[in-house]
């Protein structure tokens, strides 16, 4: 498709929030509004672009919400955008609002819908990586997931002083939903003595023995990360297992849940959300459409969205490997 003339943006956030999603909310405004653009914000994502929940925004409405966690746009995941029927209500609004372009912050479900509004539609759309799991291929990181790391951290290390203080064996499930970037960055992170991630398997047996190894050298306290989502089952369930293997063992289980979606963005995710707003922007005036903007080694790059989405950006093996090593 050739450059059409952008002069009215859509910007809307959808799927579970991620710390950061204000800051790059910001961004947008201020950048659209820097290029002269009108920007419109879509209330509840998908779902409030089906039911025309749109309002013009100036700068003064983005004031005070980069340091804010959650998204004042608020967010859902819309069941009936995935039909035919409730995408053409969708661009029935966008033509009444005459918005010809949008930019769509969220995870792969909602860049999957700004590549179905262009595709079906026409309408030149851009994507912006936000989500705690950072499960996109094509992007450093994804907005909200440092921020997420580091409350799993401080969470960790206040259960870590409770577990030494009785030498007790902590089962902390963290999020990801099938993907375990939060469970590695906070098991190495908080020196855990194992890290369970949906990637790879770690039968029982090897756990046991890895607690076994660390009773020898006298380590009684320990902390067990189990990502969400492995085949093996949640902390709860693993827990219950090694219990009945190690019986002797006085066993607490944790799940972390949403509290890692919330809270105040850290220095890294402002930026990162502040670089993408503006880039997102500036992509779409270059003519850049059913692109994710992304960060690639510091900089701004634009991946087609087919590709950021694929179900192909997992754990590093390095990663795996020097937590292993470490837990020892
Ligand atoms: O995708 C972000 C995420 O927090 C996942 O880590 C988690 O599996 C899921 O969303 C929880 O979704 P909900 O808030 O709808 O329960």
């Amino acid at each position: 498709m050739e450059n059409k003339i952008i002069s009215r943006i859509g910007v809307l956030t959808s799927g579970g929030d991620a710390p950061g999603m204000n800051a790059a909310i910001r961004a947008v405004v201020r950048a659209g509004i820097y290029y002269k653009l009108e920007v419109y914000g879509i209330y509840r994502g998908f779902e409030g672009l089906i039911q025309d929940s749109i309002k013009k925004l100036e700068t003064k409405d983005v004031a005070y919400i980069l340091e804010r966690g959650g998204t004042f746009l608020k967010s859902a995941r819309s069941e009936e955008f995935k039909t035919r029927e409730g995408r053409e209500k969708a661009f029935g609004n966008l033509q009444k609002h005459k918005i010809d372009a949008m930019v769509v912050i969220g995870g792969d479900g909602s860049l999957t819908g700004a590549h179905l509004l262009y595709e079906e539609c026409g309408i030149p759309s851009i994507g912006i990586p936000g989500t705690i799991d950072n499960d996109l291929s094509g992007t450093d990181s994804t907005i909200g997931f440092d921020t997420a790391c580091n409350t799993a951290i401080q969470a960790i290390d206040k259960i870590r002083n409770t577990a030494s203080s009785h030498d007790r064996l902590f089962f902390v499930e963290v999020m990801g939903r099938d993907a375990g970037f939060i469970a590695i960055n906070a098991g190495v992170g908080s020196g855990a003595a194992a890290t369970l991630i949906p990637e790879r398997r770690m039968p029982v047996e090897n756990l046991i023995k890895r607690l076994n190894k660390r009773a020898e050298a006298k380590k009684m306290s320990n902390i067990v990360i189990v990502a969400e989502g492995g085949k093996s089952g949640g902390a709860l369930e693993i827990a219950k297992k090694v219990k009945k293997i190690l019986p002797q063992y006085d066993i607490k289980v944790t799940i972390l849940g949403h509290l890692q979606r919330g809270g105040s963005p850290s220095s890294y995710d402002r930026f990162l959300a502040s670089k993408l707003g503006v880039g997102a922007i500036e992509g779409l005036l270059q003519g850049k459409y059913d692109v994710m903007a992304s960060v690639i080694n510091s900089k701004v790059v634009y991946t087609p969205i087919k590709r950021a989405i694929i179900d192909d950006k997992t754990v590093d093996d390095d990663d795996f490997r020097i937590a292993k090593i470490l837990s020892t």
